[in-house]
């Protein structure tokens, strides 16, 4: 059976925030040590920062990028990470039971922001578990206020003349973990987030603010955390924040191809939750989302690596290669947040680097690109527009964990200049899925381009051996014709359809 459904430019979804194609740089493995920063490697420039690297950051189309974490942040002391290199403190990292050098640090972090161009922006966190609100105050001061004072004095001393104009700060992080440090109940964690909001607007009314939401929607607090957040918040926040990881567990990979589902339930039941808090307390402002941390993620397999850990600097952790299958269902969860651009308005994919990345490298050698990184290439590149209203007809199959399914997942985008972008999922893994489109008003005429992300071995990767086993190939037959796009999906595979 063909899957189906109809574009139409006055069924819209909302304008595509540029700050949706984020992504999140942490202390935590190798993400900034031999991934972003890697002094003496034959690519780094005179700041130790990998050229290589930094031309696979700006080809893969990142724009906000979120840091120092994470976990890390929760035992963050900002003040370790900036000055003098050679006076900078090693310190117990308990997050990654590694040590931190601060090799890198604030300034280092701003200067590779700019490196990467205007269209990278920073995403600060401050520390909220093992800190509180006089630390976030100091470094917002050393960080964003001209000079004149003894912290913004301190940072043109230490060679950073202009301001870093930090915009927006995420308030802690994940703070509903038990395994947080500093983890707080969430009438606790409301009331630091309130205070520290409300100073740091007094500092500036302008910075725009991210409380932490649920690590996970399958957390016991869920809903019930946002709530109680919000409650004490909600006039001092921006954002509230969602954190999403999916892997097959169990060998399920028909639910795994599905995980799409439960990120849009996640940003449905968040977006009702939001607003029920608005309603009640006859609030005219909405609270937008801040999905910072998502992405696929073999956890069940790091965590017994965490522990075994002896306080290492910079070691192998979290470095999930990913296969094709992982691909489809990393551009499934891209179609998500497009299809939520009204309310979603920043999303990071967690993380940038080495560390459950779109980008590997090796220490002095090569960097390349996994599978993960093309969805997220094209999606940044052709997803910047107005997203229309995709209501899918579609053949389904059954799922473990979300029942019945469509086999299409897809969502479109039409661009400023009329042009119009169909992302599509097949999730089926054993046939090919007709798509037809139908076109009215908008205007399209001709196939420009049909992208493909799929192989015959759906476990195929990239590697350091084959870095480019796996690249997007051109699909045959794709034709518009009388205002009806018609197409075959293939097997298990991400679409890109550029219209015209
Ligand atoms: O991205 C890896 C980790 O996942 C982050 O440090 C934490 O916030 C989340 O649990």
């Amino acid at each position: 059976r063909t899957a189906r459904f109809t574009l139409d430019p006055a069924f819209t979804v909302g304008e595509v925030n540029p700050r949706l194609f984020g992504s999140f740089v942490e202390h935590l493995g190798r993400c900034v040590y031999t991934g972003v920063f890697e002094p003496g490697h034959p690519t780094a420039d005179a700041d130790g920062i990998r050229q290589d690297v930094l031309d696979l950051v700006r080809e893969l189309g990142v724009t906000a990028i979120r840091y120092p974490g994470g976990n890390f942040v929760s035992g963050y002391k900002w003040e370790d990470s900036v000055g003098p290199v050679e006076d900078r403190p090693r310190r117990l990292d308990l997050a990654w039971r590694s040590t931190e050098t601060n090799r890198f640090g604030l300034s280092e972090y701003i200067a590779f922001l700019r490196k990467i161009g205007p269209q990278a922006e920073p995403m600060m966190a401050v520390n909220l578990g093992t800190r509180g609100v006089a630390e976030a105050l100091e470094l917002q001061e050393y960080a964003n206020h001209p000079a004149g004072t003894a912290l913004s004095d301190l940072r043109v001393e230490h060679g950073d003349k202009d301001p870093f104009g930090i915009r927006m700060w995420c308030l802690g992080n994940e703070m509903d973990g038990p395994w947080q440090t500093g983890h707080k109940t969430a009438e606790e964690y409301g009331r630091i987030a309130a205070e520290t909001a409300r100073a740091m607007r007094q500092i500036d009314p302008g910075v725009e603010l991210v409380a932490c939401g649920s690590s996970g929607q399958s957390m016991e607090t869920f809903a019930e955390w946002e709530a109680t957040v919000l409650k004490e918040t909600y006039d001092l926040v921006d954002y509230i924040s969602l954190h999403a990881y999916y892997e097959p567990l169990d060998g399920d990979v028909d639910s795994f191809l599905a995980s799409a589902v439960d990120m849009e339930s996640f940003i449905e039941n968040v977006v009702a939750t939001c607003d029920h808090v608005g309603a009640r307390l006859k609030s005219k402002k909405k609270i937008n989302l801040s999905f910072d941390e998502w992405n696929v993620w073999y956890l069940s397999r790091t965590e017994a690596q965490v522990s075994a850990l002896d306080w290492p600097e910079a070691p192998r952790l979290l470095e999930d290669n990913y296969s094709v299958t992982d691909a489809v269902v990393f551009g499934s969860l891209l179609i998500a947040l497009l299809r939520h651009a009204d309310r979603v308005t920043v999303a990071c994919l967690a993380q940038l680097v080495n560390v459950i990345a779109p980008i590997m490298t090796e220490p002095g050698g090569p960097a390349w690109r996994q599978t993960t990184f093309f969805p997220f290439s094209q999606a940044s590149r052709y997803g910047r527009g107005e997203v229309l209203d995709v209501r899918v007809d579609s053949p389904t199959y059954e799922t473990r964990k979300y029942g019945e399914t469509d086999l299409l997942h897809a969502t479109a985008v039409r661009a400023d200049d009329g042009s119009v972008t169909v992302f599509a999922v097949n999730r089926g893994r054993t046939a090919s899925l007709p798509l037809d489109v139908a076109l009215g008003g908008l205007g399209v005429t001709s196939v420009v381009e049909h992208s493909v992300l799929s192989d015959a071995d759906p476990d195929a990767r990239n590697t350091l051996a084959e870095p480019e086993r796996v690249t997007p190939h051109a699909a045959e037959g794709t034709t518009l014709a009388d205002g009806r796009l018609s197409a075959v999906l293939e097997p298990l595979s991400w679409n890109v359809i550029r219209l015209a």
